[in-house]
């Protein structure tokens, strides 16, 4: 598709979304959140009506029509996911997000890592891929080590050198940036894993949305995302193992569906994946989940590449228009997905974000659970513009207008 057609596809997306249609504060909504969370495509919605009104009934269990068709939908999802993804099967097993599947991995591998063992994340992860290392080291005396970044939000890959080494357990990255927007060199990262024989684990919680993954191709041994920022509805999150890596891994949450048999002093456990899902799944939102990659798949992971590519350019050569602004990550666009953080001199990221709910443009303003990355840059918050699937080249302008002038309604005070 050339430039002019793939713009007039992706504006006809938009109709797909019901909330885009509103006003917010006397303006069309422009959403600009969507690494918080992305908005749904009514067919996702639908699917949530549907399962409530027509075959509400709980998985794995019942042998009666409503549960075995709900089984029956559930169940294929493991599959679409698996092919979404080109894993298998058997190698998804579904979480609650991706928080939850990084807190299976950090508590599933704790007995591969003892005192004086290292843990490798970077300057860049979200929260989600701290704190649960962080926790694991306390429990085991291992150390948890940086991979620092280059001065334009990249992996450093020579720091990466120093960190990864014979000590190295576990290597666990962020695949994009939910700050900087930055698309990670991550296959060098898991060669380096793989060198010493460290478990190599993705958080594709950014990366998803925006581009096709191949897991196969990326040879990494766990690959963690949640629906919800990829047009899907809350609460279902995917973690995705190597078969032989799932192995390794202890359940941490025990009950229900994850036992074979259990007997008055112990228990033995059901097999991969389900050992890893206790209690009663998400069942409503892991079946819409599929409306969600479908409408991805329909749209072509590649289009939304390519456009986003080409929103990311955009956004990039406008945003240098506007005065007193830095921009953090990479300058390329080619490095980064359409991720932006960057600060007005003299305005806070919150008021900024005031300033834009104004004219109905949603943004994030604060420390985006990367509170390390924010000290890295010095800076206790900022603004952060992420653009997804149906944002459009004339909302960057409306964007960038109200960039312009927000130094002048600031200074009046007109900020609510
Ligand atoms: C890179 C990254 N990792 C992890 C998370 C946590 O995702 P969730 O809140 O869906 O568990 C986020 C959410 O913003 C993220 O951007």
């Amino acid at each position: 598709m050339d430039e002019n057609k793939l713009i007039t596809f992706f504006k006809k997306k938009r109709k797909d979304f019901p909330i885009l249609k509103q006003k917010v504060k006397g303006h069309d909504l422009i959403y600009f959140d969507n690494g918080a969370t992305s908005q749904k495509p009514q067919v996702v919605i639908d699917s949530l009506v549907e399962y409530y009104t027509k075959y509400n009934s709980n998985v794995h269990r019942g042998i009666h029509t409503l549960s075995e068709e709900a089984t029956l939908k559930f169940e294929a999802v493991r599959g679409r996911v698996a092919k979404f993804i080109s894993g298998n099967e058997d190698e998804i097993v579904f979480t609650n997000g991706t928080t939850q599947s990084l807190n299976f991995l950090a508590g599933g591998l704790s007995h591969k890592v003892t005192k004086g063992d290292e843990i490798v994340i970077s300057r860049m992860e979200h929260h989600a891929n701290i704190v649960p290392w962080q926790e694991l080291c306390k429990r085991t005396g291992a150390k948890l080590k940086y991979i620092e970044l280059t001065d334009d939000g990249r992996l450093d890959l020579k720091s990466a050198n120093k960190v990864i080494n014979d000590k190295t357990r576990i290597v666990s990255i962020a695949h994009v940036s939910n700050v900087l927007g930055t698309v990670n060199q991550v296959k060098d990262i898991i060669k380096l894993a793989k060198k010493f024989g460290a478990y190599s684990i993705l958080d594709g919680a950014q990366a998803v949305p925006h581009m096709k993954i191949n897991v196969r191709d990326l040879d990494c041994d766990f690959y963690v995302f949640s629906a919800h920022k990829m047009y899907g509805p809350t609460g279902v999150g995917v973690l995705y193992g190597k078969y032989s890596s799932l192995e390794d891994l202890e359940p941490v949450n025990f009950g229900g569906s994850m036992i074979y048999e259990v007997f008055g002093e112990e228990s033995t456990y059901n097999k991969i994946p389900f050992k890893f899902e206790a209690g009663t799944p998400n069942i409503a939102d892991v079946i819409a989940f599929e409306k969600a990659i479908n409408y991805l798949e329909e749209t072509g992971l590649d289009n939304i590449t390519k456009y986003e590519g080409l929103l990311t350019k955009y956004f990039l050569e406008k945003i240098s228009q506007v005065e007193d602004l830095t921009l953090y990550g990479p300058k390329n666009p080619k490095d980064r997905a359409a991720v932006f953080s960057f600060n007005i001199e003299g305005i806070h990221s919150h008021d900024m974000s005031s300033i834009l709910d104004k004219f109905g443009i949603a943004i994030r303003a604060g420390h985006h659970c990367a509170m390390p990355l924010m000290a890295n840059y010095n800076v206790s918050a900022t603004c952060r513009a992420s653009l997804g699937l149906y944002n459009t080249i004339e909302e960057i302008d409306k964007f960038i207008e109200v960039l312009k002038k927000a130094k002048s309604i600031y200074e009046k005070g007109d900020i609510f």
